[in-house]
């Protein structure tokens, strides 16, 4: 049996990202849920403002921002930088995050995020009281630490925090089930077998 609940925007674990924005005098931080990868060639990531937003327009200023994943330890900065206005305090002096140059763009990234993504804008989609901006992803700089003797990054390091939207709570990562490409593979041979 299923539960019909209507017309939600509900979506869920997603990772609530800290967006930067600004010019040099006005850096700001806004936690954003509704963000995602929208293209591979150029690499590009949607990211949905409210209309009312401070930070849209310190985004349109810059055409330019940051998007840093932060981890699990950092939730309450997160919630902060997501019930208080860039345009009555000042975010980073707030919750004492580090401003670090970024490598591609004129906006800085957040030095206590384990993973930070440089973007240049290069689209706006009116939806309503939304904005959707899309930008194209120019650098990915990732603690060093973070990244195994093998090269890939380690979740276990990099411990992302989880947001589940609907219900409003911060979740942490689980445990790795499986290697996406992969799994699947198994899974046709098994079923294949079984129909034999
Ligand atoms: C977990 C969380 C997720 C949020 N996601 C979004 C979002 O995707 N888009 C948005 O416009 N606001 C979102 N908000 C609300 C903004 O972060 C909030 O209005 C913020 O205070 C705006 O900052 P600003 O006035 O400095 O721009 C979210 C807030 C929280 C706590």
């Amino acid at each position: 049996m299923k539960t019909q609940i209507g017309a939600k925007d509900i979506l869920f674990p997603v990772p609530p990202a800290l967006i930067v924005t600004g010019l040099e005098d006005n850096r700001n931080i806004i936690t954003i849920a509704w963000i995602g990868i929208v293209g591979s060639k150029p690499p590009a990531i949607g990211i949905s403002l409210h209309k009312s937003r401070y930070s849209l327009s310190l985004l349109r200023q810059t055409g330019e921002f940051t998007v840093n994943i932060p981890s699990k330890s950092d939730y309450i900065k997160v919630d902060y930088c997501g019930i208080t206005s860039g345009k009555k305090r000042n975010k980073f002096k707030d919750t004492g995050f580090t401003k670090i140059d970024g490598t591609k763009v004129k906006v800085p990234i957040i030095k206590e995020c384990p993973l930070n993504i440089e973007c240049k804008i290069i689209k706006e989609l009116d939806m309503s009281d939304w904005i959707l901006i899309i930008g194209e992803i120019l650098e990915i700089n990732i603690d060093s630490d973070k990244i195994n003797p093998d090269g890939k990054v380690s979740v276990e390091k990099v411990n992302p925090l989880i947001y589940v939207p609907t219900i409003r709570e911060y979740w942490s990562i689980g445990q790795k089930l499986g290697n996406s490409f992969d799994v699947g593979r198994n899974y046709n041979q098994t079923s294949q077998s079984t129909n034999k």
